[in-house]
């Protein structure tokens, strides 16, 4: 499969067969990354990574992945750079793209990365924006096709915040086929756009869409539960009224009980215990929780090898 050149953005950009590749290639990157394997498939590429927000995931597993691969990272901090300030986002892509050979973009607006993707020459990555997160559901995926071996007949409930998590897991696990609910207060619910594009998206794959106020129904024998914060990147100041509005989402032994038994829980972190998810639930699956965490690392590997 020929994803030369390609933006990584979101992930309805993609279908079912270029995500399982992309899947299946990070699965033969880490296991031969286990058995001491080196790859040079990226020798000399640099790639730069602009981040507005913090990161300690994304940060790490970029810049270790593409060392990996033989390749280097620069690191551009908003404070250092002031993406869309200082000049245009236009003229930063297009100055970035004589020096580089791929940008991944952590930020708030998607519309940046987007416009940033436009003027770049080089393949853009979106690294989380206020709107998805699509590295992260590939590494959700992957490490649900690594417990089950399989995407259909599996479901997937999420408690909390329609966010960036929410809407980019709607999105991919319509794509994969796998049934999505996600458990959330009414004033929170997914973006719309995103909503529409599941539903149609779901049409095809066969995967059942469910966006509910109440996260027993939500949970109601999902194999796999997923949580997020209820304050993200940028909502700090709304944190405490979020408590509140959030608490009945929390994932703890009832929502578990709910479930189907021997479900799965995952969680993008960072996690707050006690708040989204409780210690004791986040401790019994925290094996399941680092080895999706690792899972960024060898996704990121497939994708970057595959677009730059
Ligand atoms: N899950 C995730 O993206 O983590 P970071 O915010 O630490 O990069
Ligand atoms: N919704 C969270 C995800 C962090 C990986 C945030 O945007 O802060």
């Amino acid at each position: 499969m020929n994803l030369k050149g390609k933006d990584f953005l979101s992930l309805f950009d993609f279908d079912k067969e270029t995500l399982l590749y992309l899947l299946d290639l990070a699965e033969k990157l880490k296991q031969e990354n286990r058995a001491g394997h080196t790859h040079r498939l990226l020798e000399n590429k640099t790639l730069a990574m602009i981040f507005a927000k913090p990161s300690l995931r994304t940060r790490v597993s970029f810049e270790v992945g593409i060392q990996q691969l033989g390749g280097n990272a620069v690191v551009l901090k908003q404070d250092e750079i002031s993406l869309g300030v200082r000049e245009t986002i236009a003229d930063t892509a297009r100055v970035l793209s004589r020096y580089v050979d791929g940008v991944m973009i952590r930020t708030f607006a998607h519309d940046d990365v987007v416009n940033f993707a436009k003027y770049a020459t080089v393949p853009v990555i979106n690294a989380l924006t206020d709107l998805s997160h699509p590295c992260q559901v590939m590494a959700d995926l992957l490490t649900i096709k690594e417990k089950f071996g399989r995407f259909d007949n599996l479901k997937l409930a999420y408690l909390g915040d329609g966010n960036n998590m929410a809407n980019s897991l709607l999105i991919g696990c319509a794509i994969m086929g796998i049934s999505i609910s996600i458990g959330c207060p009414k004033n929170y619910t997914p973006e719309q756009e995103y909503i529409e594009k599941a539903l149609e998206i779901a049409q095809k794959s066969g995967s059942k869409i469910l966006i509910t106020p109440d996260p027993m129904l939500a949970a109601k024998n999902a194999r796999i539960i997923y949580s997020d914060v209820w304050a993200s990147m940028g909502q700090e100041a709304e944190s405490e009224a979020r408590k509140q509005v959030f608490r009945p989402y929390q994932v703890n032994k009832n929502i578990l009980s709910i479930a189907s038994g021997d479900s799965m829980v995952l969680h993008c972190l960072p996690a707050h215990r006690g708040e989204e998810i409780t210690e004791d639930i986040f401790e019994k699956h925290s094996p399941a929780i680092f080895e999706q965490a690792e899972n960024r690392l060898h996704v990121q590997k497939a994708i970057m090898t595959s677009i730059m």
